[in-house]
């Protein structure tokens, strides 16, 4: 079994090697840059570790793997104009490096390159690849979707809130992994244990995200701080702060949030105040330990040894300690 650092070797080296046609410059350019400013690689490496369960030669399962990371890099694109962001992996979103145009397209052309890489999964898997990672894209489509217009929903609550945060987020790395286990050959049920581990580390990693965009470091965290409170977004962090508020905050809370022409540095540290005041981080980290314990217990399902399963949790672990 390969180590996590060795799988994350192996999968830089193959990122680093990818290469787009070079003309219309305007369509691939921003491809060889988004794919060029690093980024976790979280997905395709849970692709590989779950391969990795069941057989040796990772190098069967990379081909998909790129596909899945290409995919997240295309939604990251067309996200970064839907939130109007700014910054990402420390550099200039292509929206703001080129324009909206250039981003709606390349993220087109990105998606349609991600399908060729999953397309190369061996032809004994390849309808079930299909199958999964069409059936991801679409609800990833679906959770994006609830998620802007949740901007302008004032009510949102607990639940609706975390089934967005599992389609725009979860599935894709529930998916990674589900497609590492058919990839290997391994038994439904452990598929289906390792999707479900996917879901509730991608339910946790969204909650840390939601933390980030408030108290991260920009310059750690890649992405510009408070860009969520300044669309609006119904996160973790503002749902509860809105139903742990006093009248008086609550009352305040809703003022910022409903007005867009607030200065955003007024606006952010506004926000930013009434979260600290009503205390709310404590329970973003307790429903994330929450879901972290659901994960082990997926795990835990499994066919395989426990020792085999050691890389996996660590590496939940560290997703949940991150600041970048
Ligand atoms: C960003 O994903 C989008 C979310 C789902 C929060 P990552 O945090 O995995 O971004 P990169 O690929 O490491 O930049
Ligand atoms: C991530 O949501 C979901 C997708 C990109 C599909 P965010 O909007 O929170 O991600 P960041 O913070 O921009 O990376
Ligand atoms: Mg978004
Ligand atoms: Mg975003
Ligand atoms: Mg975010």
């Amino acid at each position: 079994m390969k180590s996590t650092k060795e799988l994350i070797a192996f999968l830089q080296e193959a990122v680093n090697h990818l290469e787009f046609k070079s003309q219309p410059a305007g369509l691939y350019e921003p491809l060889a840059y988004t794919m060029s400013l690093g980024g976790k690689r979280v997905r395709p490496l849970l692709c590989l570790m779950a391969y990795n369960l069941y057989k040796e030669d990772v190098e069967t399962a990379l081909n998909p793997a790129l596909g899945i990371e290409l995919f997240h890099n295309f939604t990251l694109l067309h996200d970064d104009v839907m939130d109007r962001s700014f910054m990402r992996r420390g550099k200039a979103c292509v929206h703001v490096k080129w324009d909206e145009n250039t981003a709606i397209l390349s993220g087109d052309a990105l998606q349609v390159v991600a399908y060729q890489y999953v397309a190369q999964a061996p032809a004994a898997v390849l309808p079930a690849c299909l199958e999964l990672f069409s059936r991801t894209a679409l609800e990833v489509c679906e959770g994006q979707s609830y998620d802007m217009l949740f901007e302008t929903k004032k009510d949102v609550g607990e639940e609706e809130y975390l089934e967005m945060i599992r389609l725009k987020t979860a599935v894709l790395l529930a998916c990674s992994l589900k497609m590492g286990a058919i990839l290997a050959g391994a038994s439904e049920e452990d598929a289906q244990h390792l999707y479900d581990f996917g879901i509730h580390i991608g339910v946790a990693f969204q909650i840390k995200d939601d933390l980030l965009d408030v108290w991260g470091d920009p310059a750690i965290f890649g992405k510009a701080i408070g860009g969520d409170i300044m669309c609006n977004k119904k996160t973790f962090l503002l749902i509860h702060a809105l139903k742990n508020a006093d009248d008086k905050q609550r009352e305040s809370l809703l003022h910022y949030i409903t007005s867009d022409d607030i200065d955003r540095a007024e606006k952010v540290q506004a926000v930013t105040a009434l979260y600290e005041a009503v205390g709310v981080k404590e329970e973003c980290e307790a429903k994330m330990l929450y879901h972290q314990q659901l994960a082990m217990d997926a795990l835990d399902a499994l066919s395989v040894s426990e020792e085999k399963t050691v890389h996996l949790r660590e590496l939940a672990e560290s997703m949940m300690k991150r600041q970048m």
